[in-house]
């Protein structure tokens, strides 16, 4: 059971902080730290480069081409939909809809996730269906509600056009232009996609000024009394793994499908990252909460209550002052 196994990691390491904690406080005669040190900042450091795979290995060449594609229009049957249109830049690298729209008349079943720091990611998707970034191309390439454009059509588009013969030749020497190419250089495009340093990372690493008071106790609630950080851990904010936090409908699986006998699987989404969340929105698979502050107040009520729902979720009996602070924390959470 993946899903199972994956929720054990974190945990663990958050108990083996909290338990360094308990050491420090005990050493420092009781006082508990205001700021973080040692263990903490290991925590949330930010990773020194980009995990490209063995299998996938960066070139200057692949990104180019991969950056070209995902902006085109053309790999669309209509000429109107590209990558970006679902996953734009400027908004976090999601859309601001509820559902995606694409080509086809119907929307998308979920809302456009963004694509900042898949690269850390395990399995990708709401419900974790892809096993990679490179398996998923090829899923909104040709499905009718995406960019409703087959694979032979699309490869014959790229083949006839001089400029991609050209960056697909210096990309991939002496290969032909085939799916699996044009995967390599959109995931190679993918993975350079990285959210940047945040006031709450400068704030990590000892620059005490670097956040608002208001963050410093929105980050002791997120990582204390409102238990955030048992799913939204380590510097990503995402544990990459796949829990039912009460947003589903009755109807709806999620990872479950793919596990029907595991119980807390059932109506189970991935945890999405929590970086730059202030420039995106809606939020949840199913785009279900307009804004951050609606979040919150979900979270302060807990959702639907069911079996599968994770134990840590509940009520959280949170005041109006504490919600502004989780919310100035989340802001603390956008790189400038
Ligand atoms: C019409 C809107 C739309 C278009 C166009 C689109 N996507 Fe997406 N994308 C989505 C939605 C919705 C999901 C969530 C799908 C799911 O979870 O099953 C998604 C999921 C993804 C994911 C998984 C992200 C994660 O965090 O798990 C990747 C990677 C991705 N898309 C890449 C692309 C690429 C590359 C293209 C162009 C070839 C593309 N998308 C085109 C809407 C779109
Ligand atoms: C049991 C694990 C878990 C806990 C605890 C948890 N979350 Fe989440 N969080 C998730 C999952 C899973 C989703 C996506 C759910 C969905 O789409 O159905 C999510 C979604 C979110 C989103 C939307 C992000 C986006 O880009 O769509 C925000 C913001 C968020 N959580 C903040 C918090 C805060 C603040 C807390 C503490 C009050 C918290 N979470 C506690 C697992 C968790």
């Amino acid at each position: 059971m993946l899903g199972h196994m994956k929720n054990a990691g974190p945990r663990v390491m958050l108990f083996r902080s909290l338990a360094l904690m308990g050491l420090l406080v005990f050493a420092c005669g009781g006082t508990p730290r205001a700021e973080p040190g040692g263990d903490w900042r290991d925590e949330y450091r930010r990773p020194q480069s980009i995990p490209y795979p063995a299998s996938n290995p960066f070139t200057p060449e692949k990104a180019d081409l991969g950056r070209t594609l995902f902006f085109d229009p053309g790999l669309s049957a209509s000429n109107t939909v590209s990558c970006a249109s679902c996953h734009k830049p400027e908004h976090g690298w999601s859309d601001g809809l509820v559902h995606s729209r694409g080509d086809g008349p119907t929307p998308m079943l979920f809302h456009s996730p963004t694509l900042l720091d898949i690269a850390w990611l395990d399995r990708l998707g709401w419900e974790g269906k892809f096993r990679d970034i490179e398996a998923v191309t090829f899923t909104p390439i040709t499905s009718p509600a995406g960019m409703n454009m087959p694979e032979e059509k699309l490869l014959a588009r790229l083949a006839a056009d001089p400029a991609y013969v050209e960056m697909f030749a210096r990309a991939f020497p002496g290969k032909p232009i085939n799916r699996r190419a044009v995967e390599l250089a959109i995931a190679t495009f993918e993975r350079s996609i990285t959210s940047k340093t945040a006031p709450f990372d400068r704030w990590i690493a000892g620059d005490k000024s670097a956040m608002p008071e208001a963050a410093k106790r929105g980050f002791a609630l997120f990582s204390g009394k409102a238990h955030c950080t048992e799913c939204h851990s380590g510097w990503a904010f995402t544990d990459g793994s796949f829990h039912d936090i009460g947003v589903a409908k009755e109807a709806e699986a999620g990872r479950g499908q793919f596990f029907p006998n595991s119980l807390k699987l059932q109506h189970a989404f991935k945890t999405p990252t929590l970086r730059n969340d202030a420039d995106r929105g809606p939020f949840m698979h199913d785009g279900s909460s307009a804004t951050l502050a609606q979040v919150i107040e979900f979270y302060d009520k807990g959702g639907v209550d069911r079996p599968s729902r994770a134990e840590v979720i509940k009520p959280l009996g949170l005041n109006p002052s504490e919600k502004a602070d989780l919310l100035a924390f989340l802001r603390a959470l956008t790189d400038d």
